[in-house]
């Protein structure tokens, strides 16, 4: 039955205060409750998580300018792996060569000189020289799927795609399925979900994650190979002090590169198919259009604007400051909710609103802003417009094989994930 109040009714009706995005529904459909907050506490503080909540768009656009009052560095240790922290320390340094802290987790100039390594070895692998093994990867795992006419696609087509690109990138060969393990260990370690009973798995699963990358590591420093661990091991700048990547910076930005390319990049492909899914003139259009480049890469930045994989990253003040009026002390730890800013109506009119045709459409927060802004934004976007292209071309009637509502999303922070997009589809028969 249709809820008989007015969106405005229904965001006023929002108790703030006695609401926490940790709520499993809420973290599932949260964007009423990112308008209440944004309308009437646009710096929230929720106390189960015991954060601020940065909702609007203006304020983001304040963090992003100032990255050493709000630190990466000290955001993401606060997070992370939460009660369990030395646990964790004490066992990879016993059964896996060592603790290594997030080398691009960090603050500038520390940042800096790491994000410029990084940056060197992403400009060596050029996203252009990727995208015939794109295509082929897409092409293989849709037609594979088409044989049997039905999907869950989080884990049959947007896992298997993204766990194979980011691996070809970075030259190593893995099973779809032992990445994603270590995928979901490493977002439960940073997502404040973890209990004492996942912890023994989730430690384990890092541990062989991180023996796994240190022994890529070596055989790169043994021989160097045409692949981006390679580069990131022999990656060298100008700073005479501090030219090349420690050995610890490199295992830590190579389980990054493993983790950050995978997750979210599934997620926004799942995102992308639900719309197809639901949308079906969105889909109708963009099977009309596919060979207009600008039409499919506006189709593409609207799906990041309107349901980004990352929810929202945390940083942590260095000092008292003000946002959006509110005077924030010291050691405040807020929650960037990048969701919320791309559903903020004074940057985007109507912004629920599935339209290709905004004139800012780029403008949103899907990667990100600031220093921080992804590092990978170019090969997430080319791993998106190809694979729509691809499921257009091939494939018809996409629709959901089970109703609206038993959609389920994974209780997770950091991203909103379908966990069971149950499909149906038909090839398409070329006229
Ligand atoms: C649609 C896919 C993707 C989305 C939505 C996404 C989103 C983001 C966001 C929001 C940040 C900013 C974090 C912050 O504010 O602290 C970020 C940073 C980062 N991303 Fe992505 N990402 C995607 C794909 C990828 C891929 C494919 C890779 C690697 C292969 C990657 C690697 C990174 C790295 C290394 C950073 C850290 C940059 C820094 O702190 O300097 N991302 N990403």
């Amino acid at each position: 039955m249709a809820n008989p109040l007015s969106e405005s009714e229904q965001i006023a009706a929002i108790d703030i205060d006695a609401t926490t995005l940790a709520d499993p529904a809420i973290l599932a459909h949260p964007n009423a409750f990112y308008k209440a907050i944004r309308t009437r506490d646009p710096i929230h503080f929720d106390k189960q998580l015991n954060m601020y909540l940065v909702s609007r768009y203006e304020d983001l656009q304040t963090v992003f300018r100032d990255p050493l009052t709000f630190s990466v560095k000290k955001g993401f240790k606060a997070q992370y792996a939460q009660g369990f922290q030395e646990e964790l320390k004490a066992r990879l340094e016993r059964d896996a060569g060592g603790f290594f802290e997030e080398a691009i987790m960090t603050d500038p100039p520390e940042h800096t000189r790491v994000r410029r390594l990084l940056d060197g070895a992403f400009t060596a692998h050029r996203v252009k020289t990727l995208e015939p093994e794109i295509v082929a990867i897409c092409s293989e795992v849709i037609e594979h799927l088409l044989d049997r006419g039905e999907a869950e696609i989080f884990s049959d087509f947007a896992v298997p795609i993204t766990s194979a690109i980011i691996c070809k990138q970075l030259g190593v060969d893995l099973p779809s399925e032992t990445v994603q393990r270590w995928a979901l260990a490493f977002t439960n370690q940073i997502s404040r979900m973890t209990t004492r009973e996942d912890f023994e798995g989730l430690a384990a699963d890092l541990v062989e994650l991180q023996r796994f990358i240190i022994e890529q590591i070596n055989d790169r420093k043994a021989a160097r190979r045409e692949d981006m661990i390679s580069d990131l091991v022999h990656a060298r700048t100008d700073d005479e002090a501090n030219p090349a990547l420690s050995f610890g910076e490199t295992v830590g930005l190579c389980r990054a590169l493993l983790i950050a390319g995978n997750e979210t990049t599934a997620t926004a492909l799942t995102a992308m198919f639900f719309i197809l899914a639901t949308q079906p003139e969105v889909a109708r259009q963009l099977s009309e259009n596919v060979d207009d480049d600008r039409f499919v890469t506006r189709f593409v930045e609207e799906v990041l604007r309107i349901d980004p994989p990352v929810r929202g990253i945390t940083r942590m003040t260095t000092q008292e400051v003000e946002v959006g009026g509110v005077l924030l002390p010291a050691g405040a730890h807020l929650l960037l909710l990048y969701a919320s800013a791309n559903d903020d109506e004074k940057e985007f009119p109507a912004p629920r609103e599935f339209n290709i045709e905004r004139s800012n459409l780029g403008r949103h927060f899907a990667f990100g802003g600031g220093v921080h802004r992804c590092a990978a934004s170019a090969l997430a976007r080319m791993e998106l417009k190809v694979a729509a292209r691809e499921i257009v071309r091939r494939m018809s009637d996409i629709r959901l094989a089970i109703p609206l509502d038993e959609i389920r999303y994974q209780p997770t922070l950091a991203t909103h994930t379908i966990s069971n997009l149950e499909l149906t589809f038909s090839r398409r028969h070329l006229s």
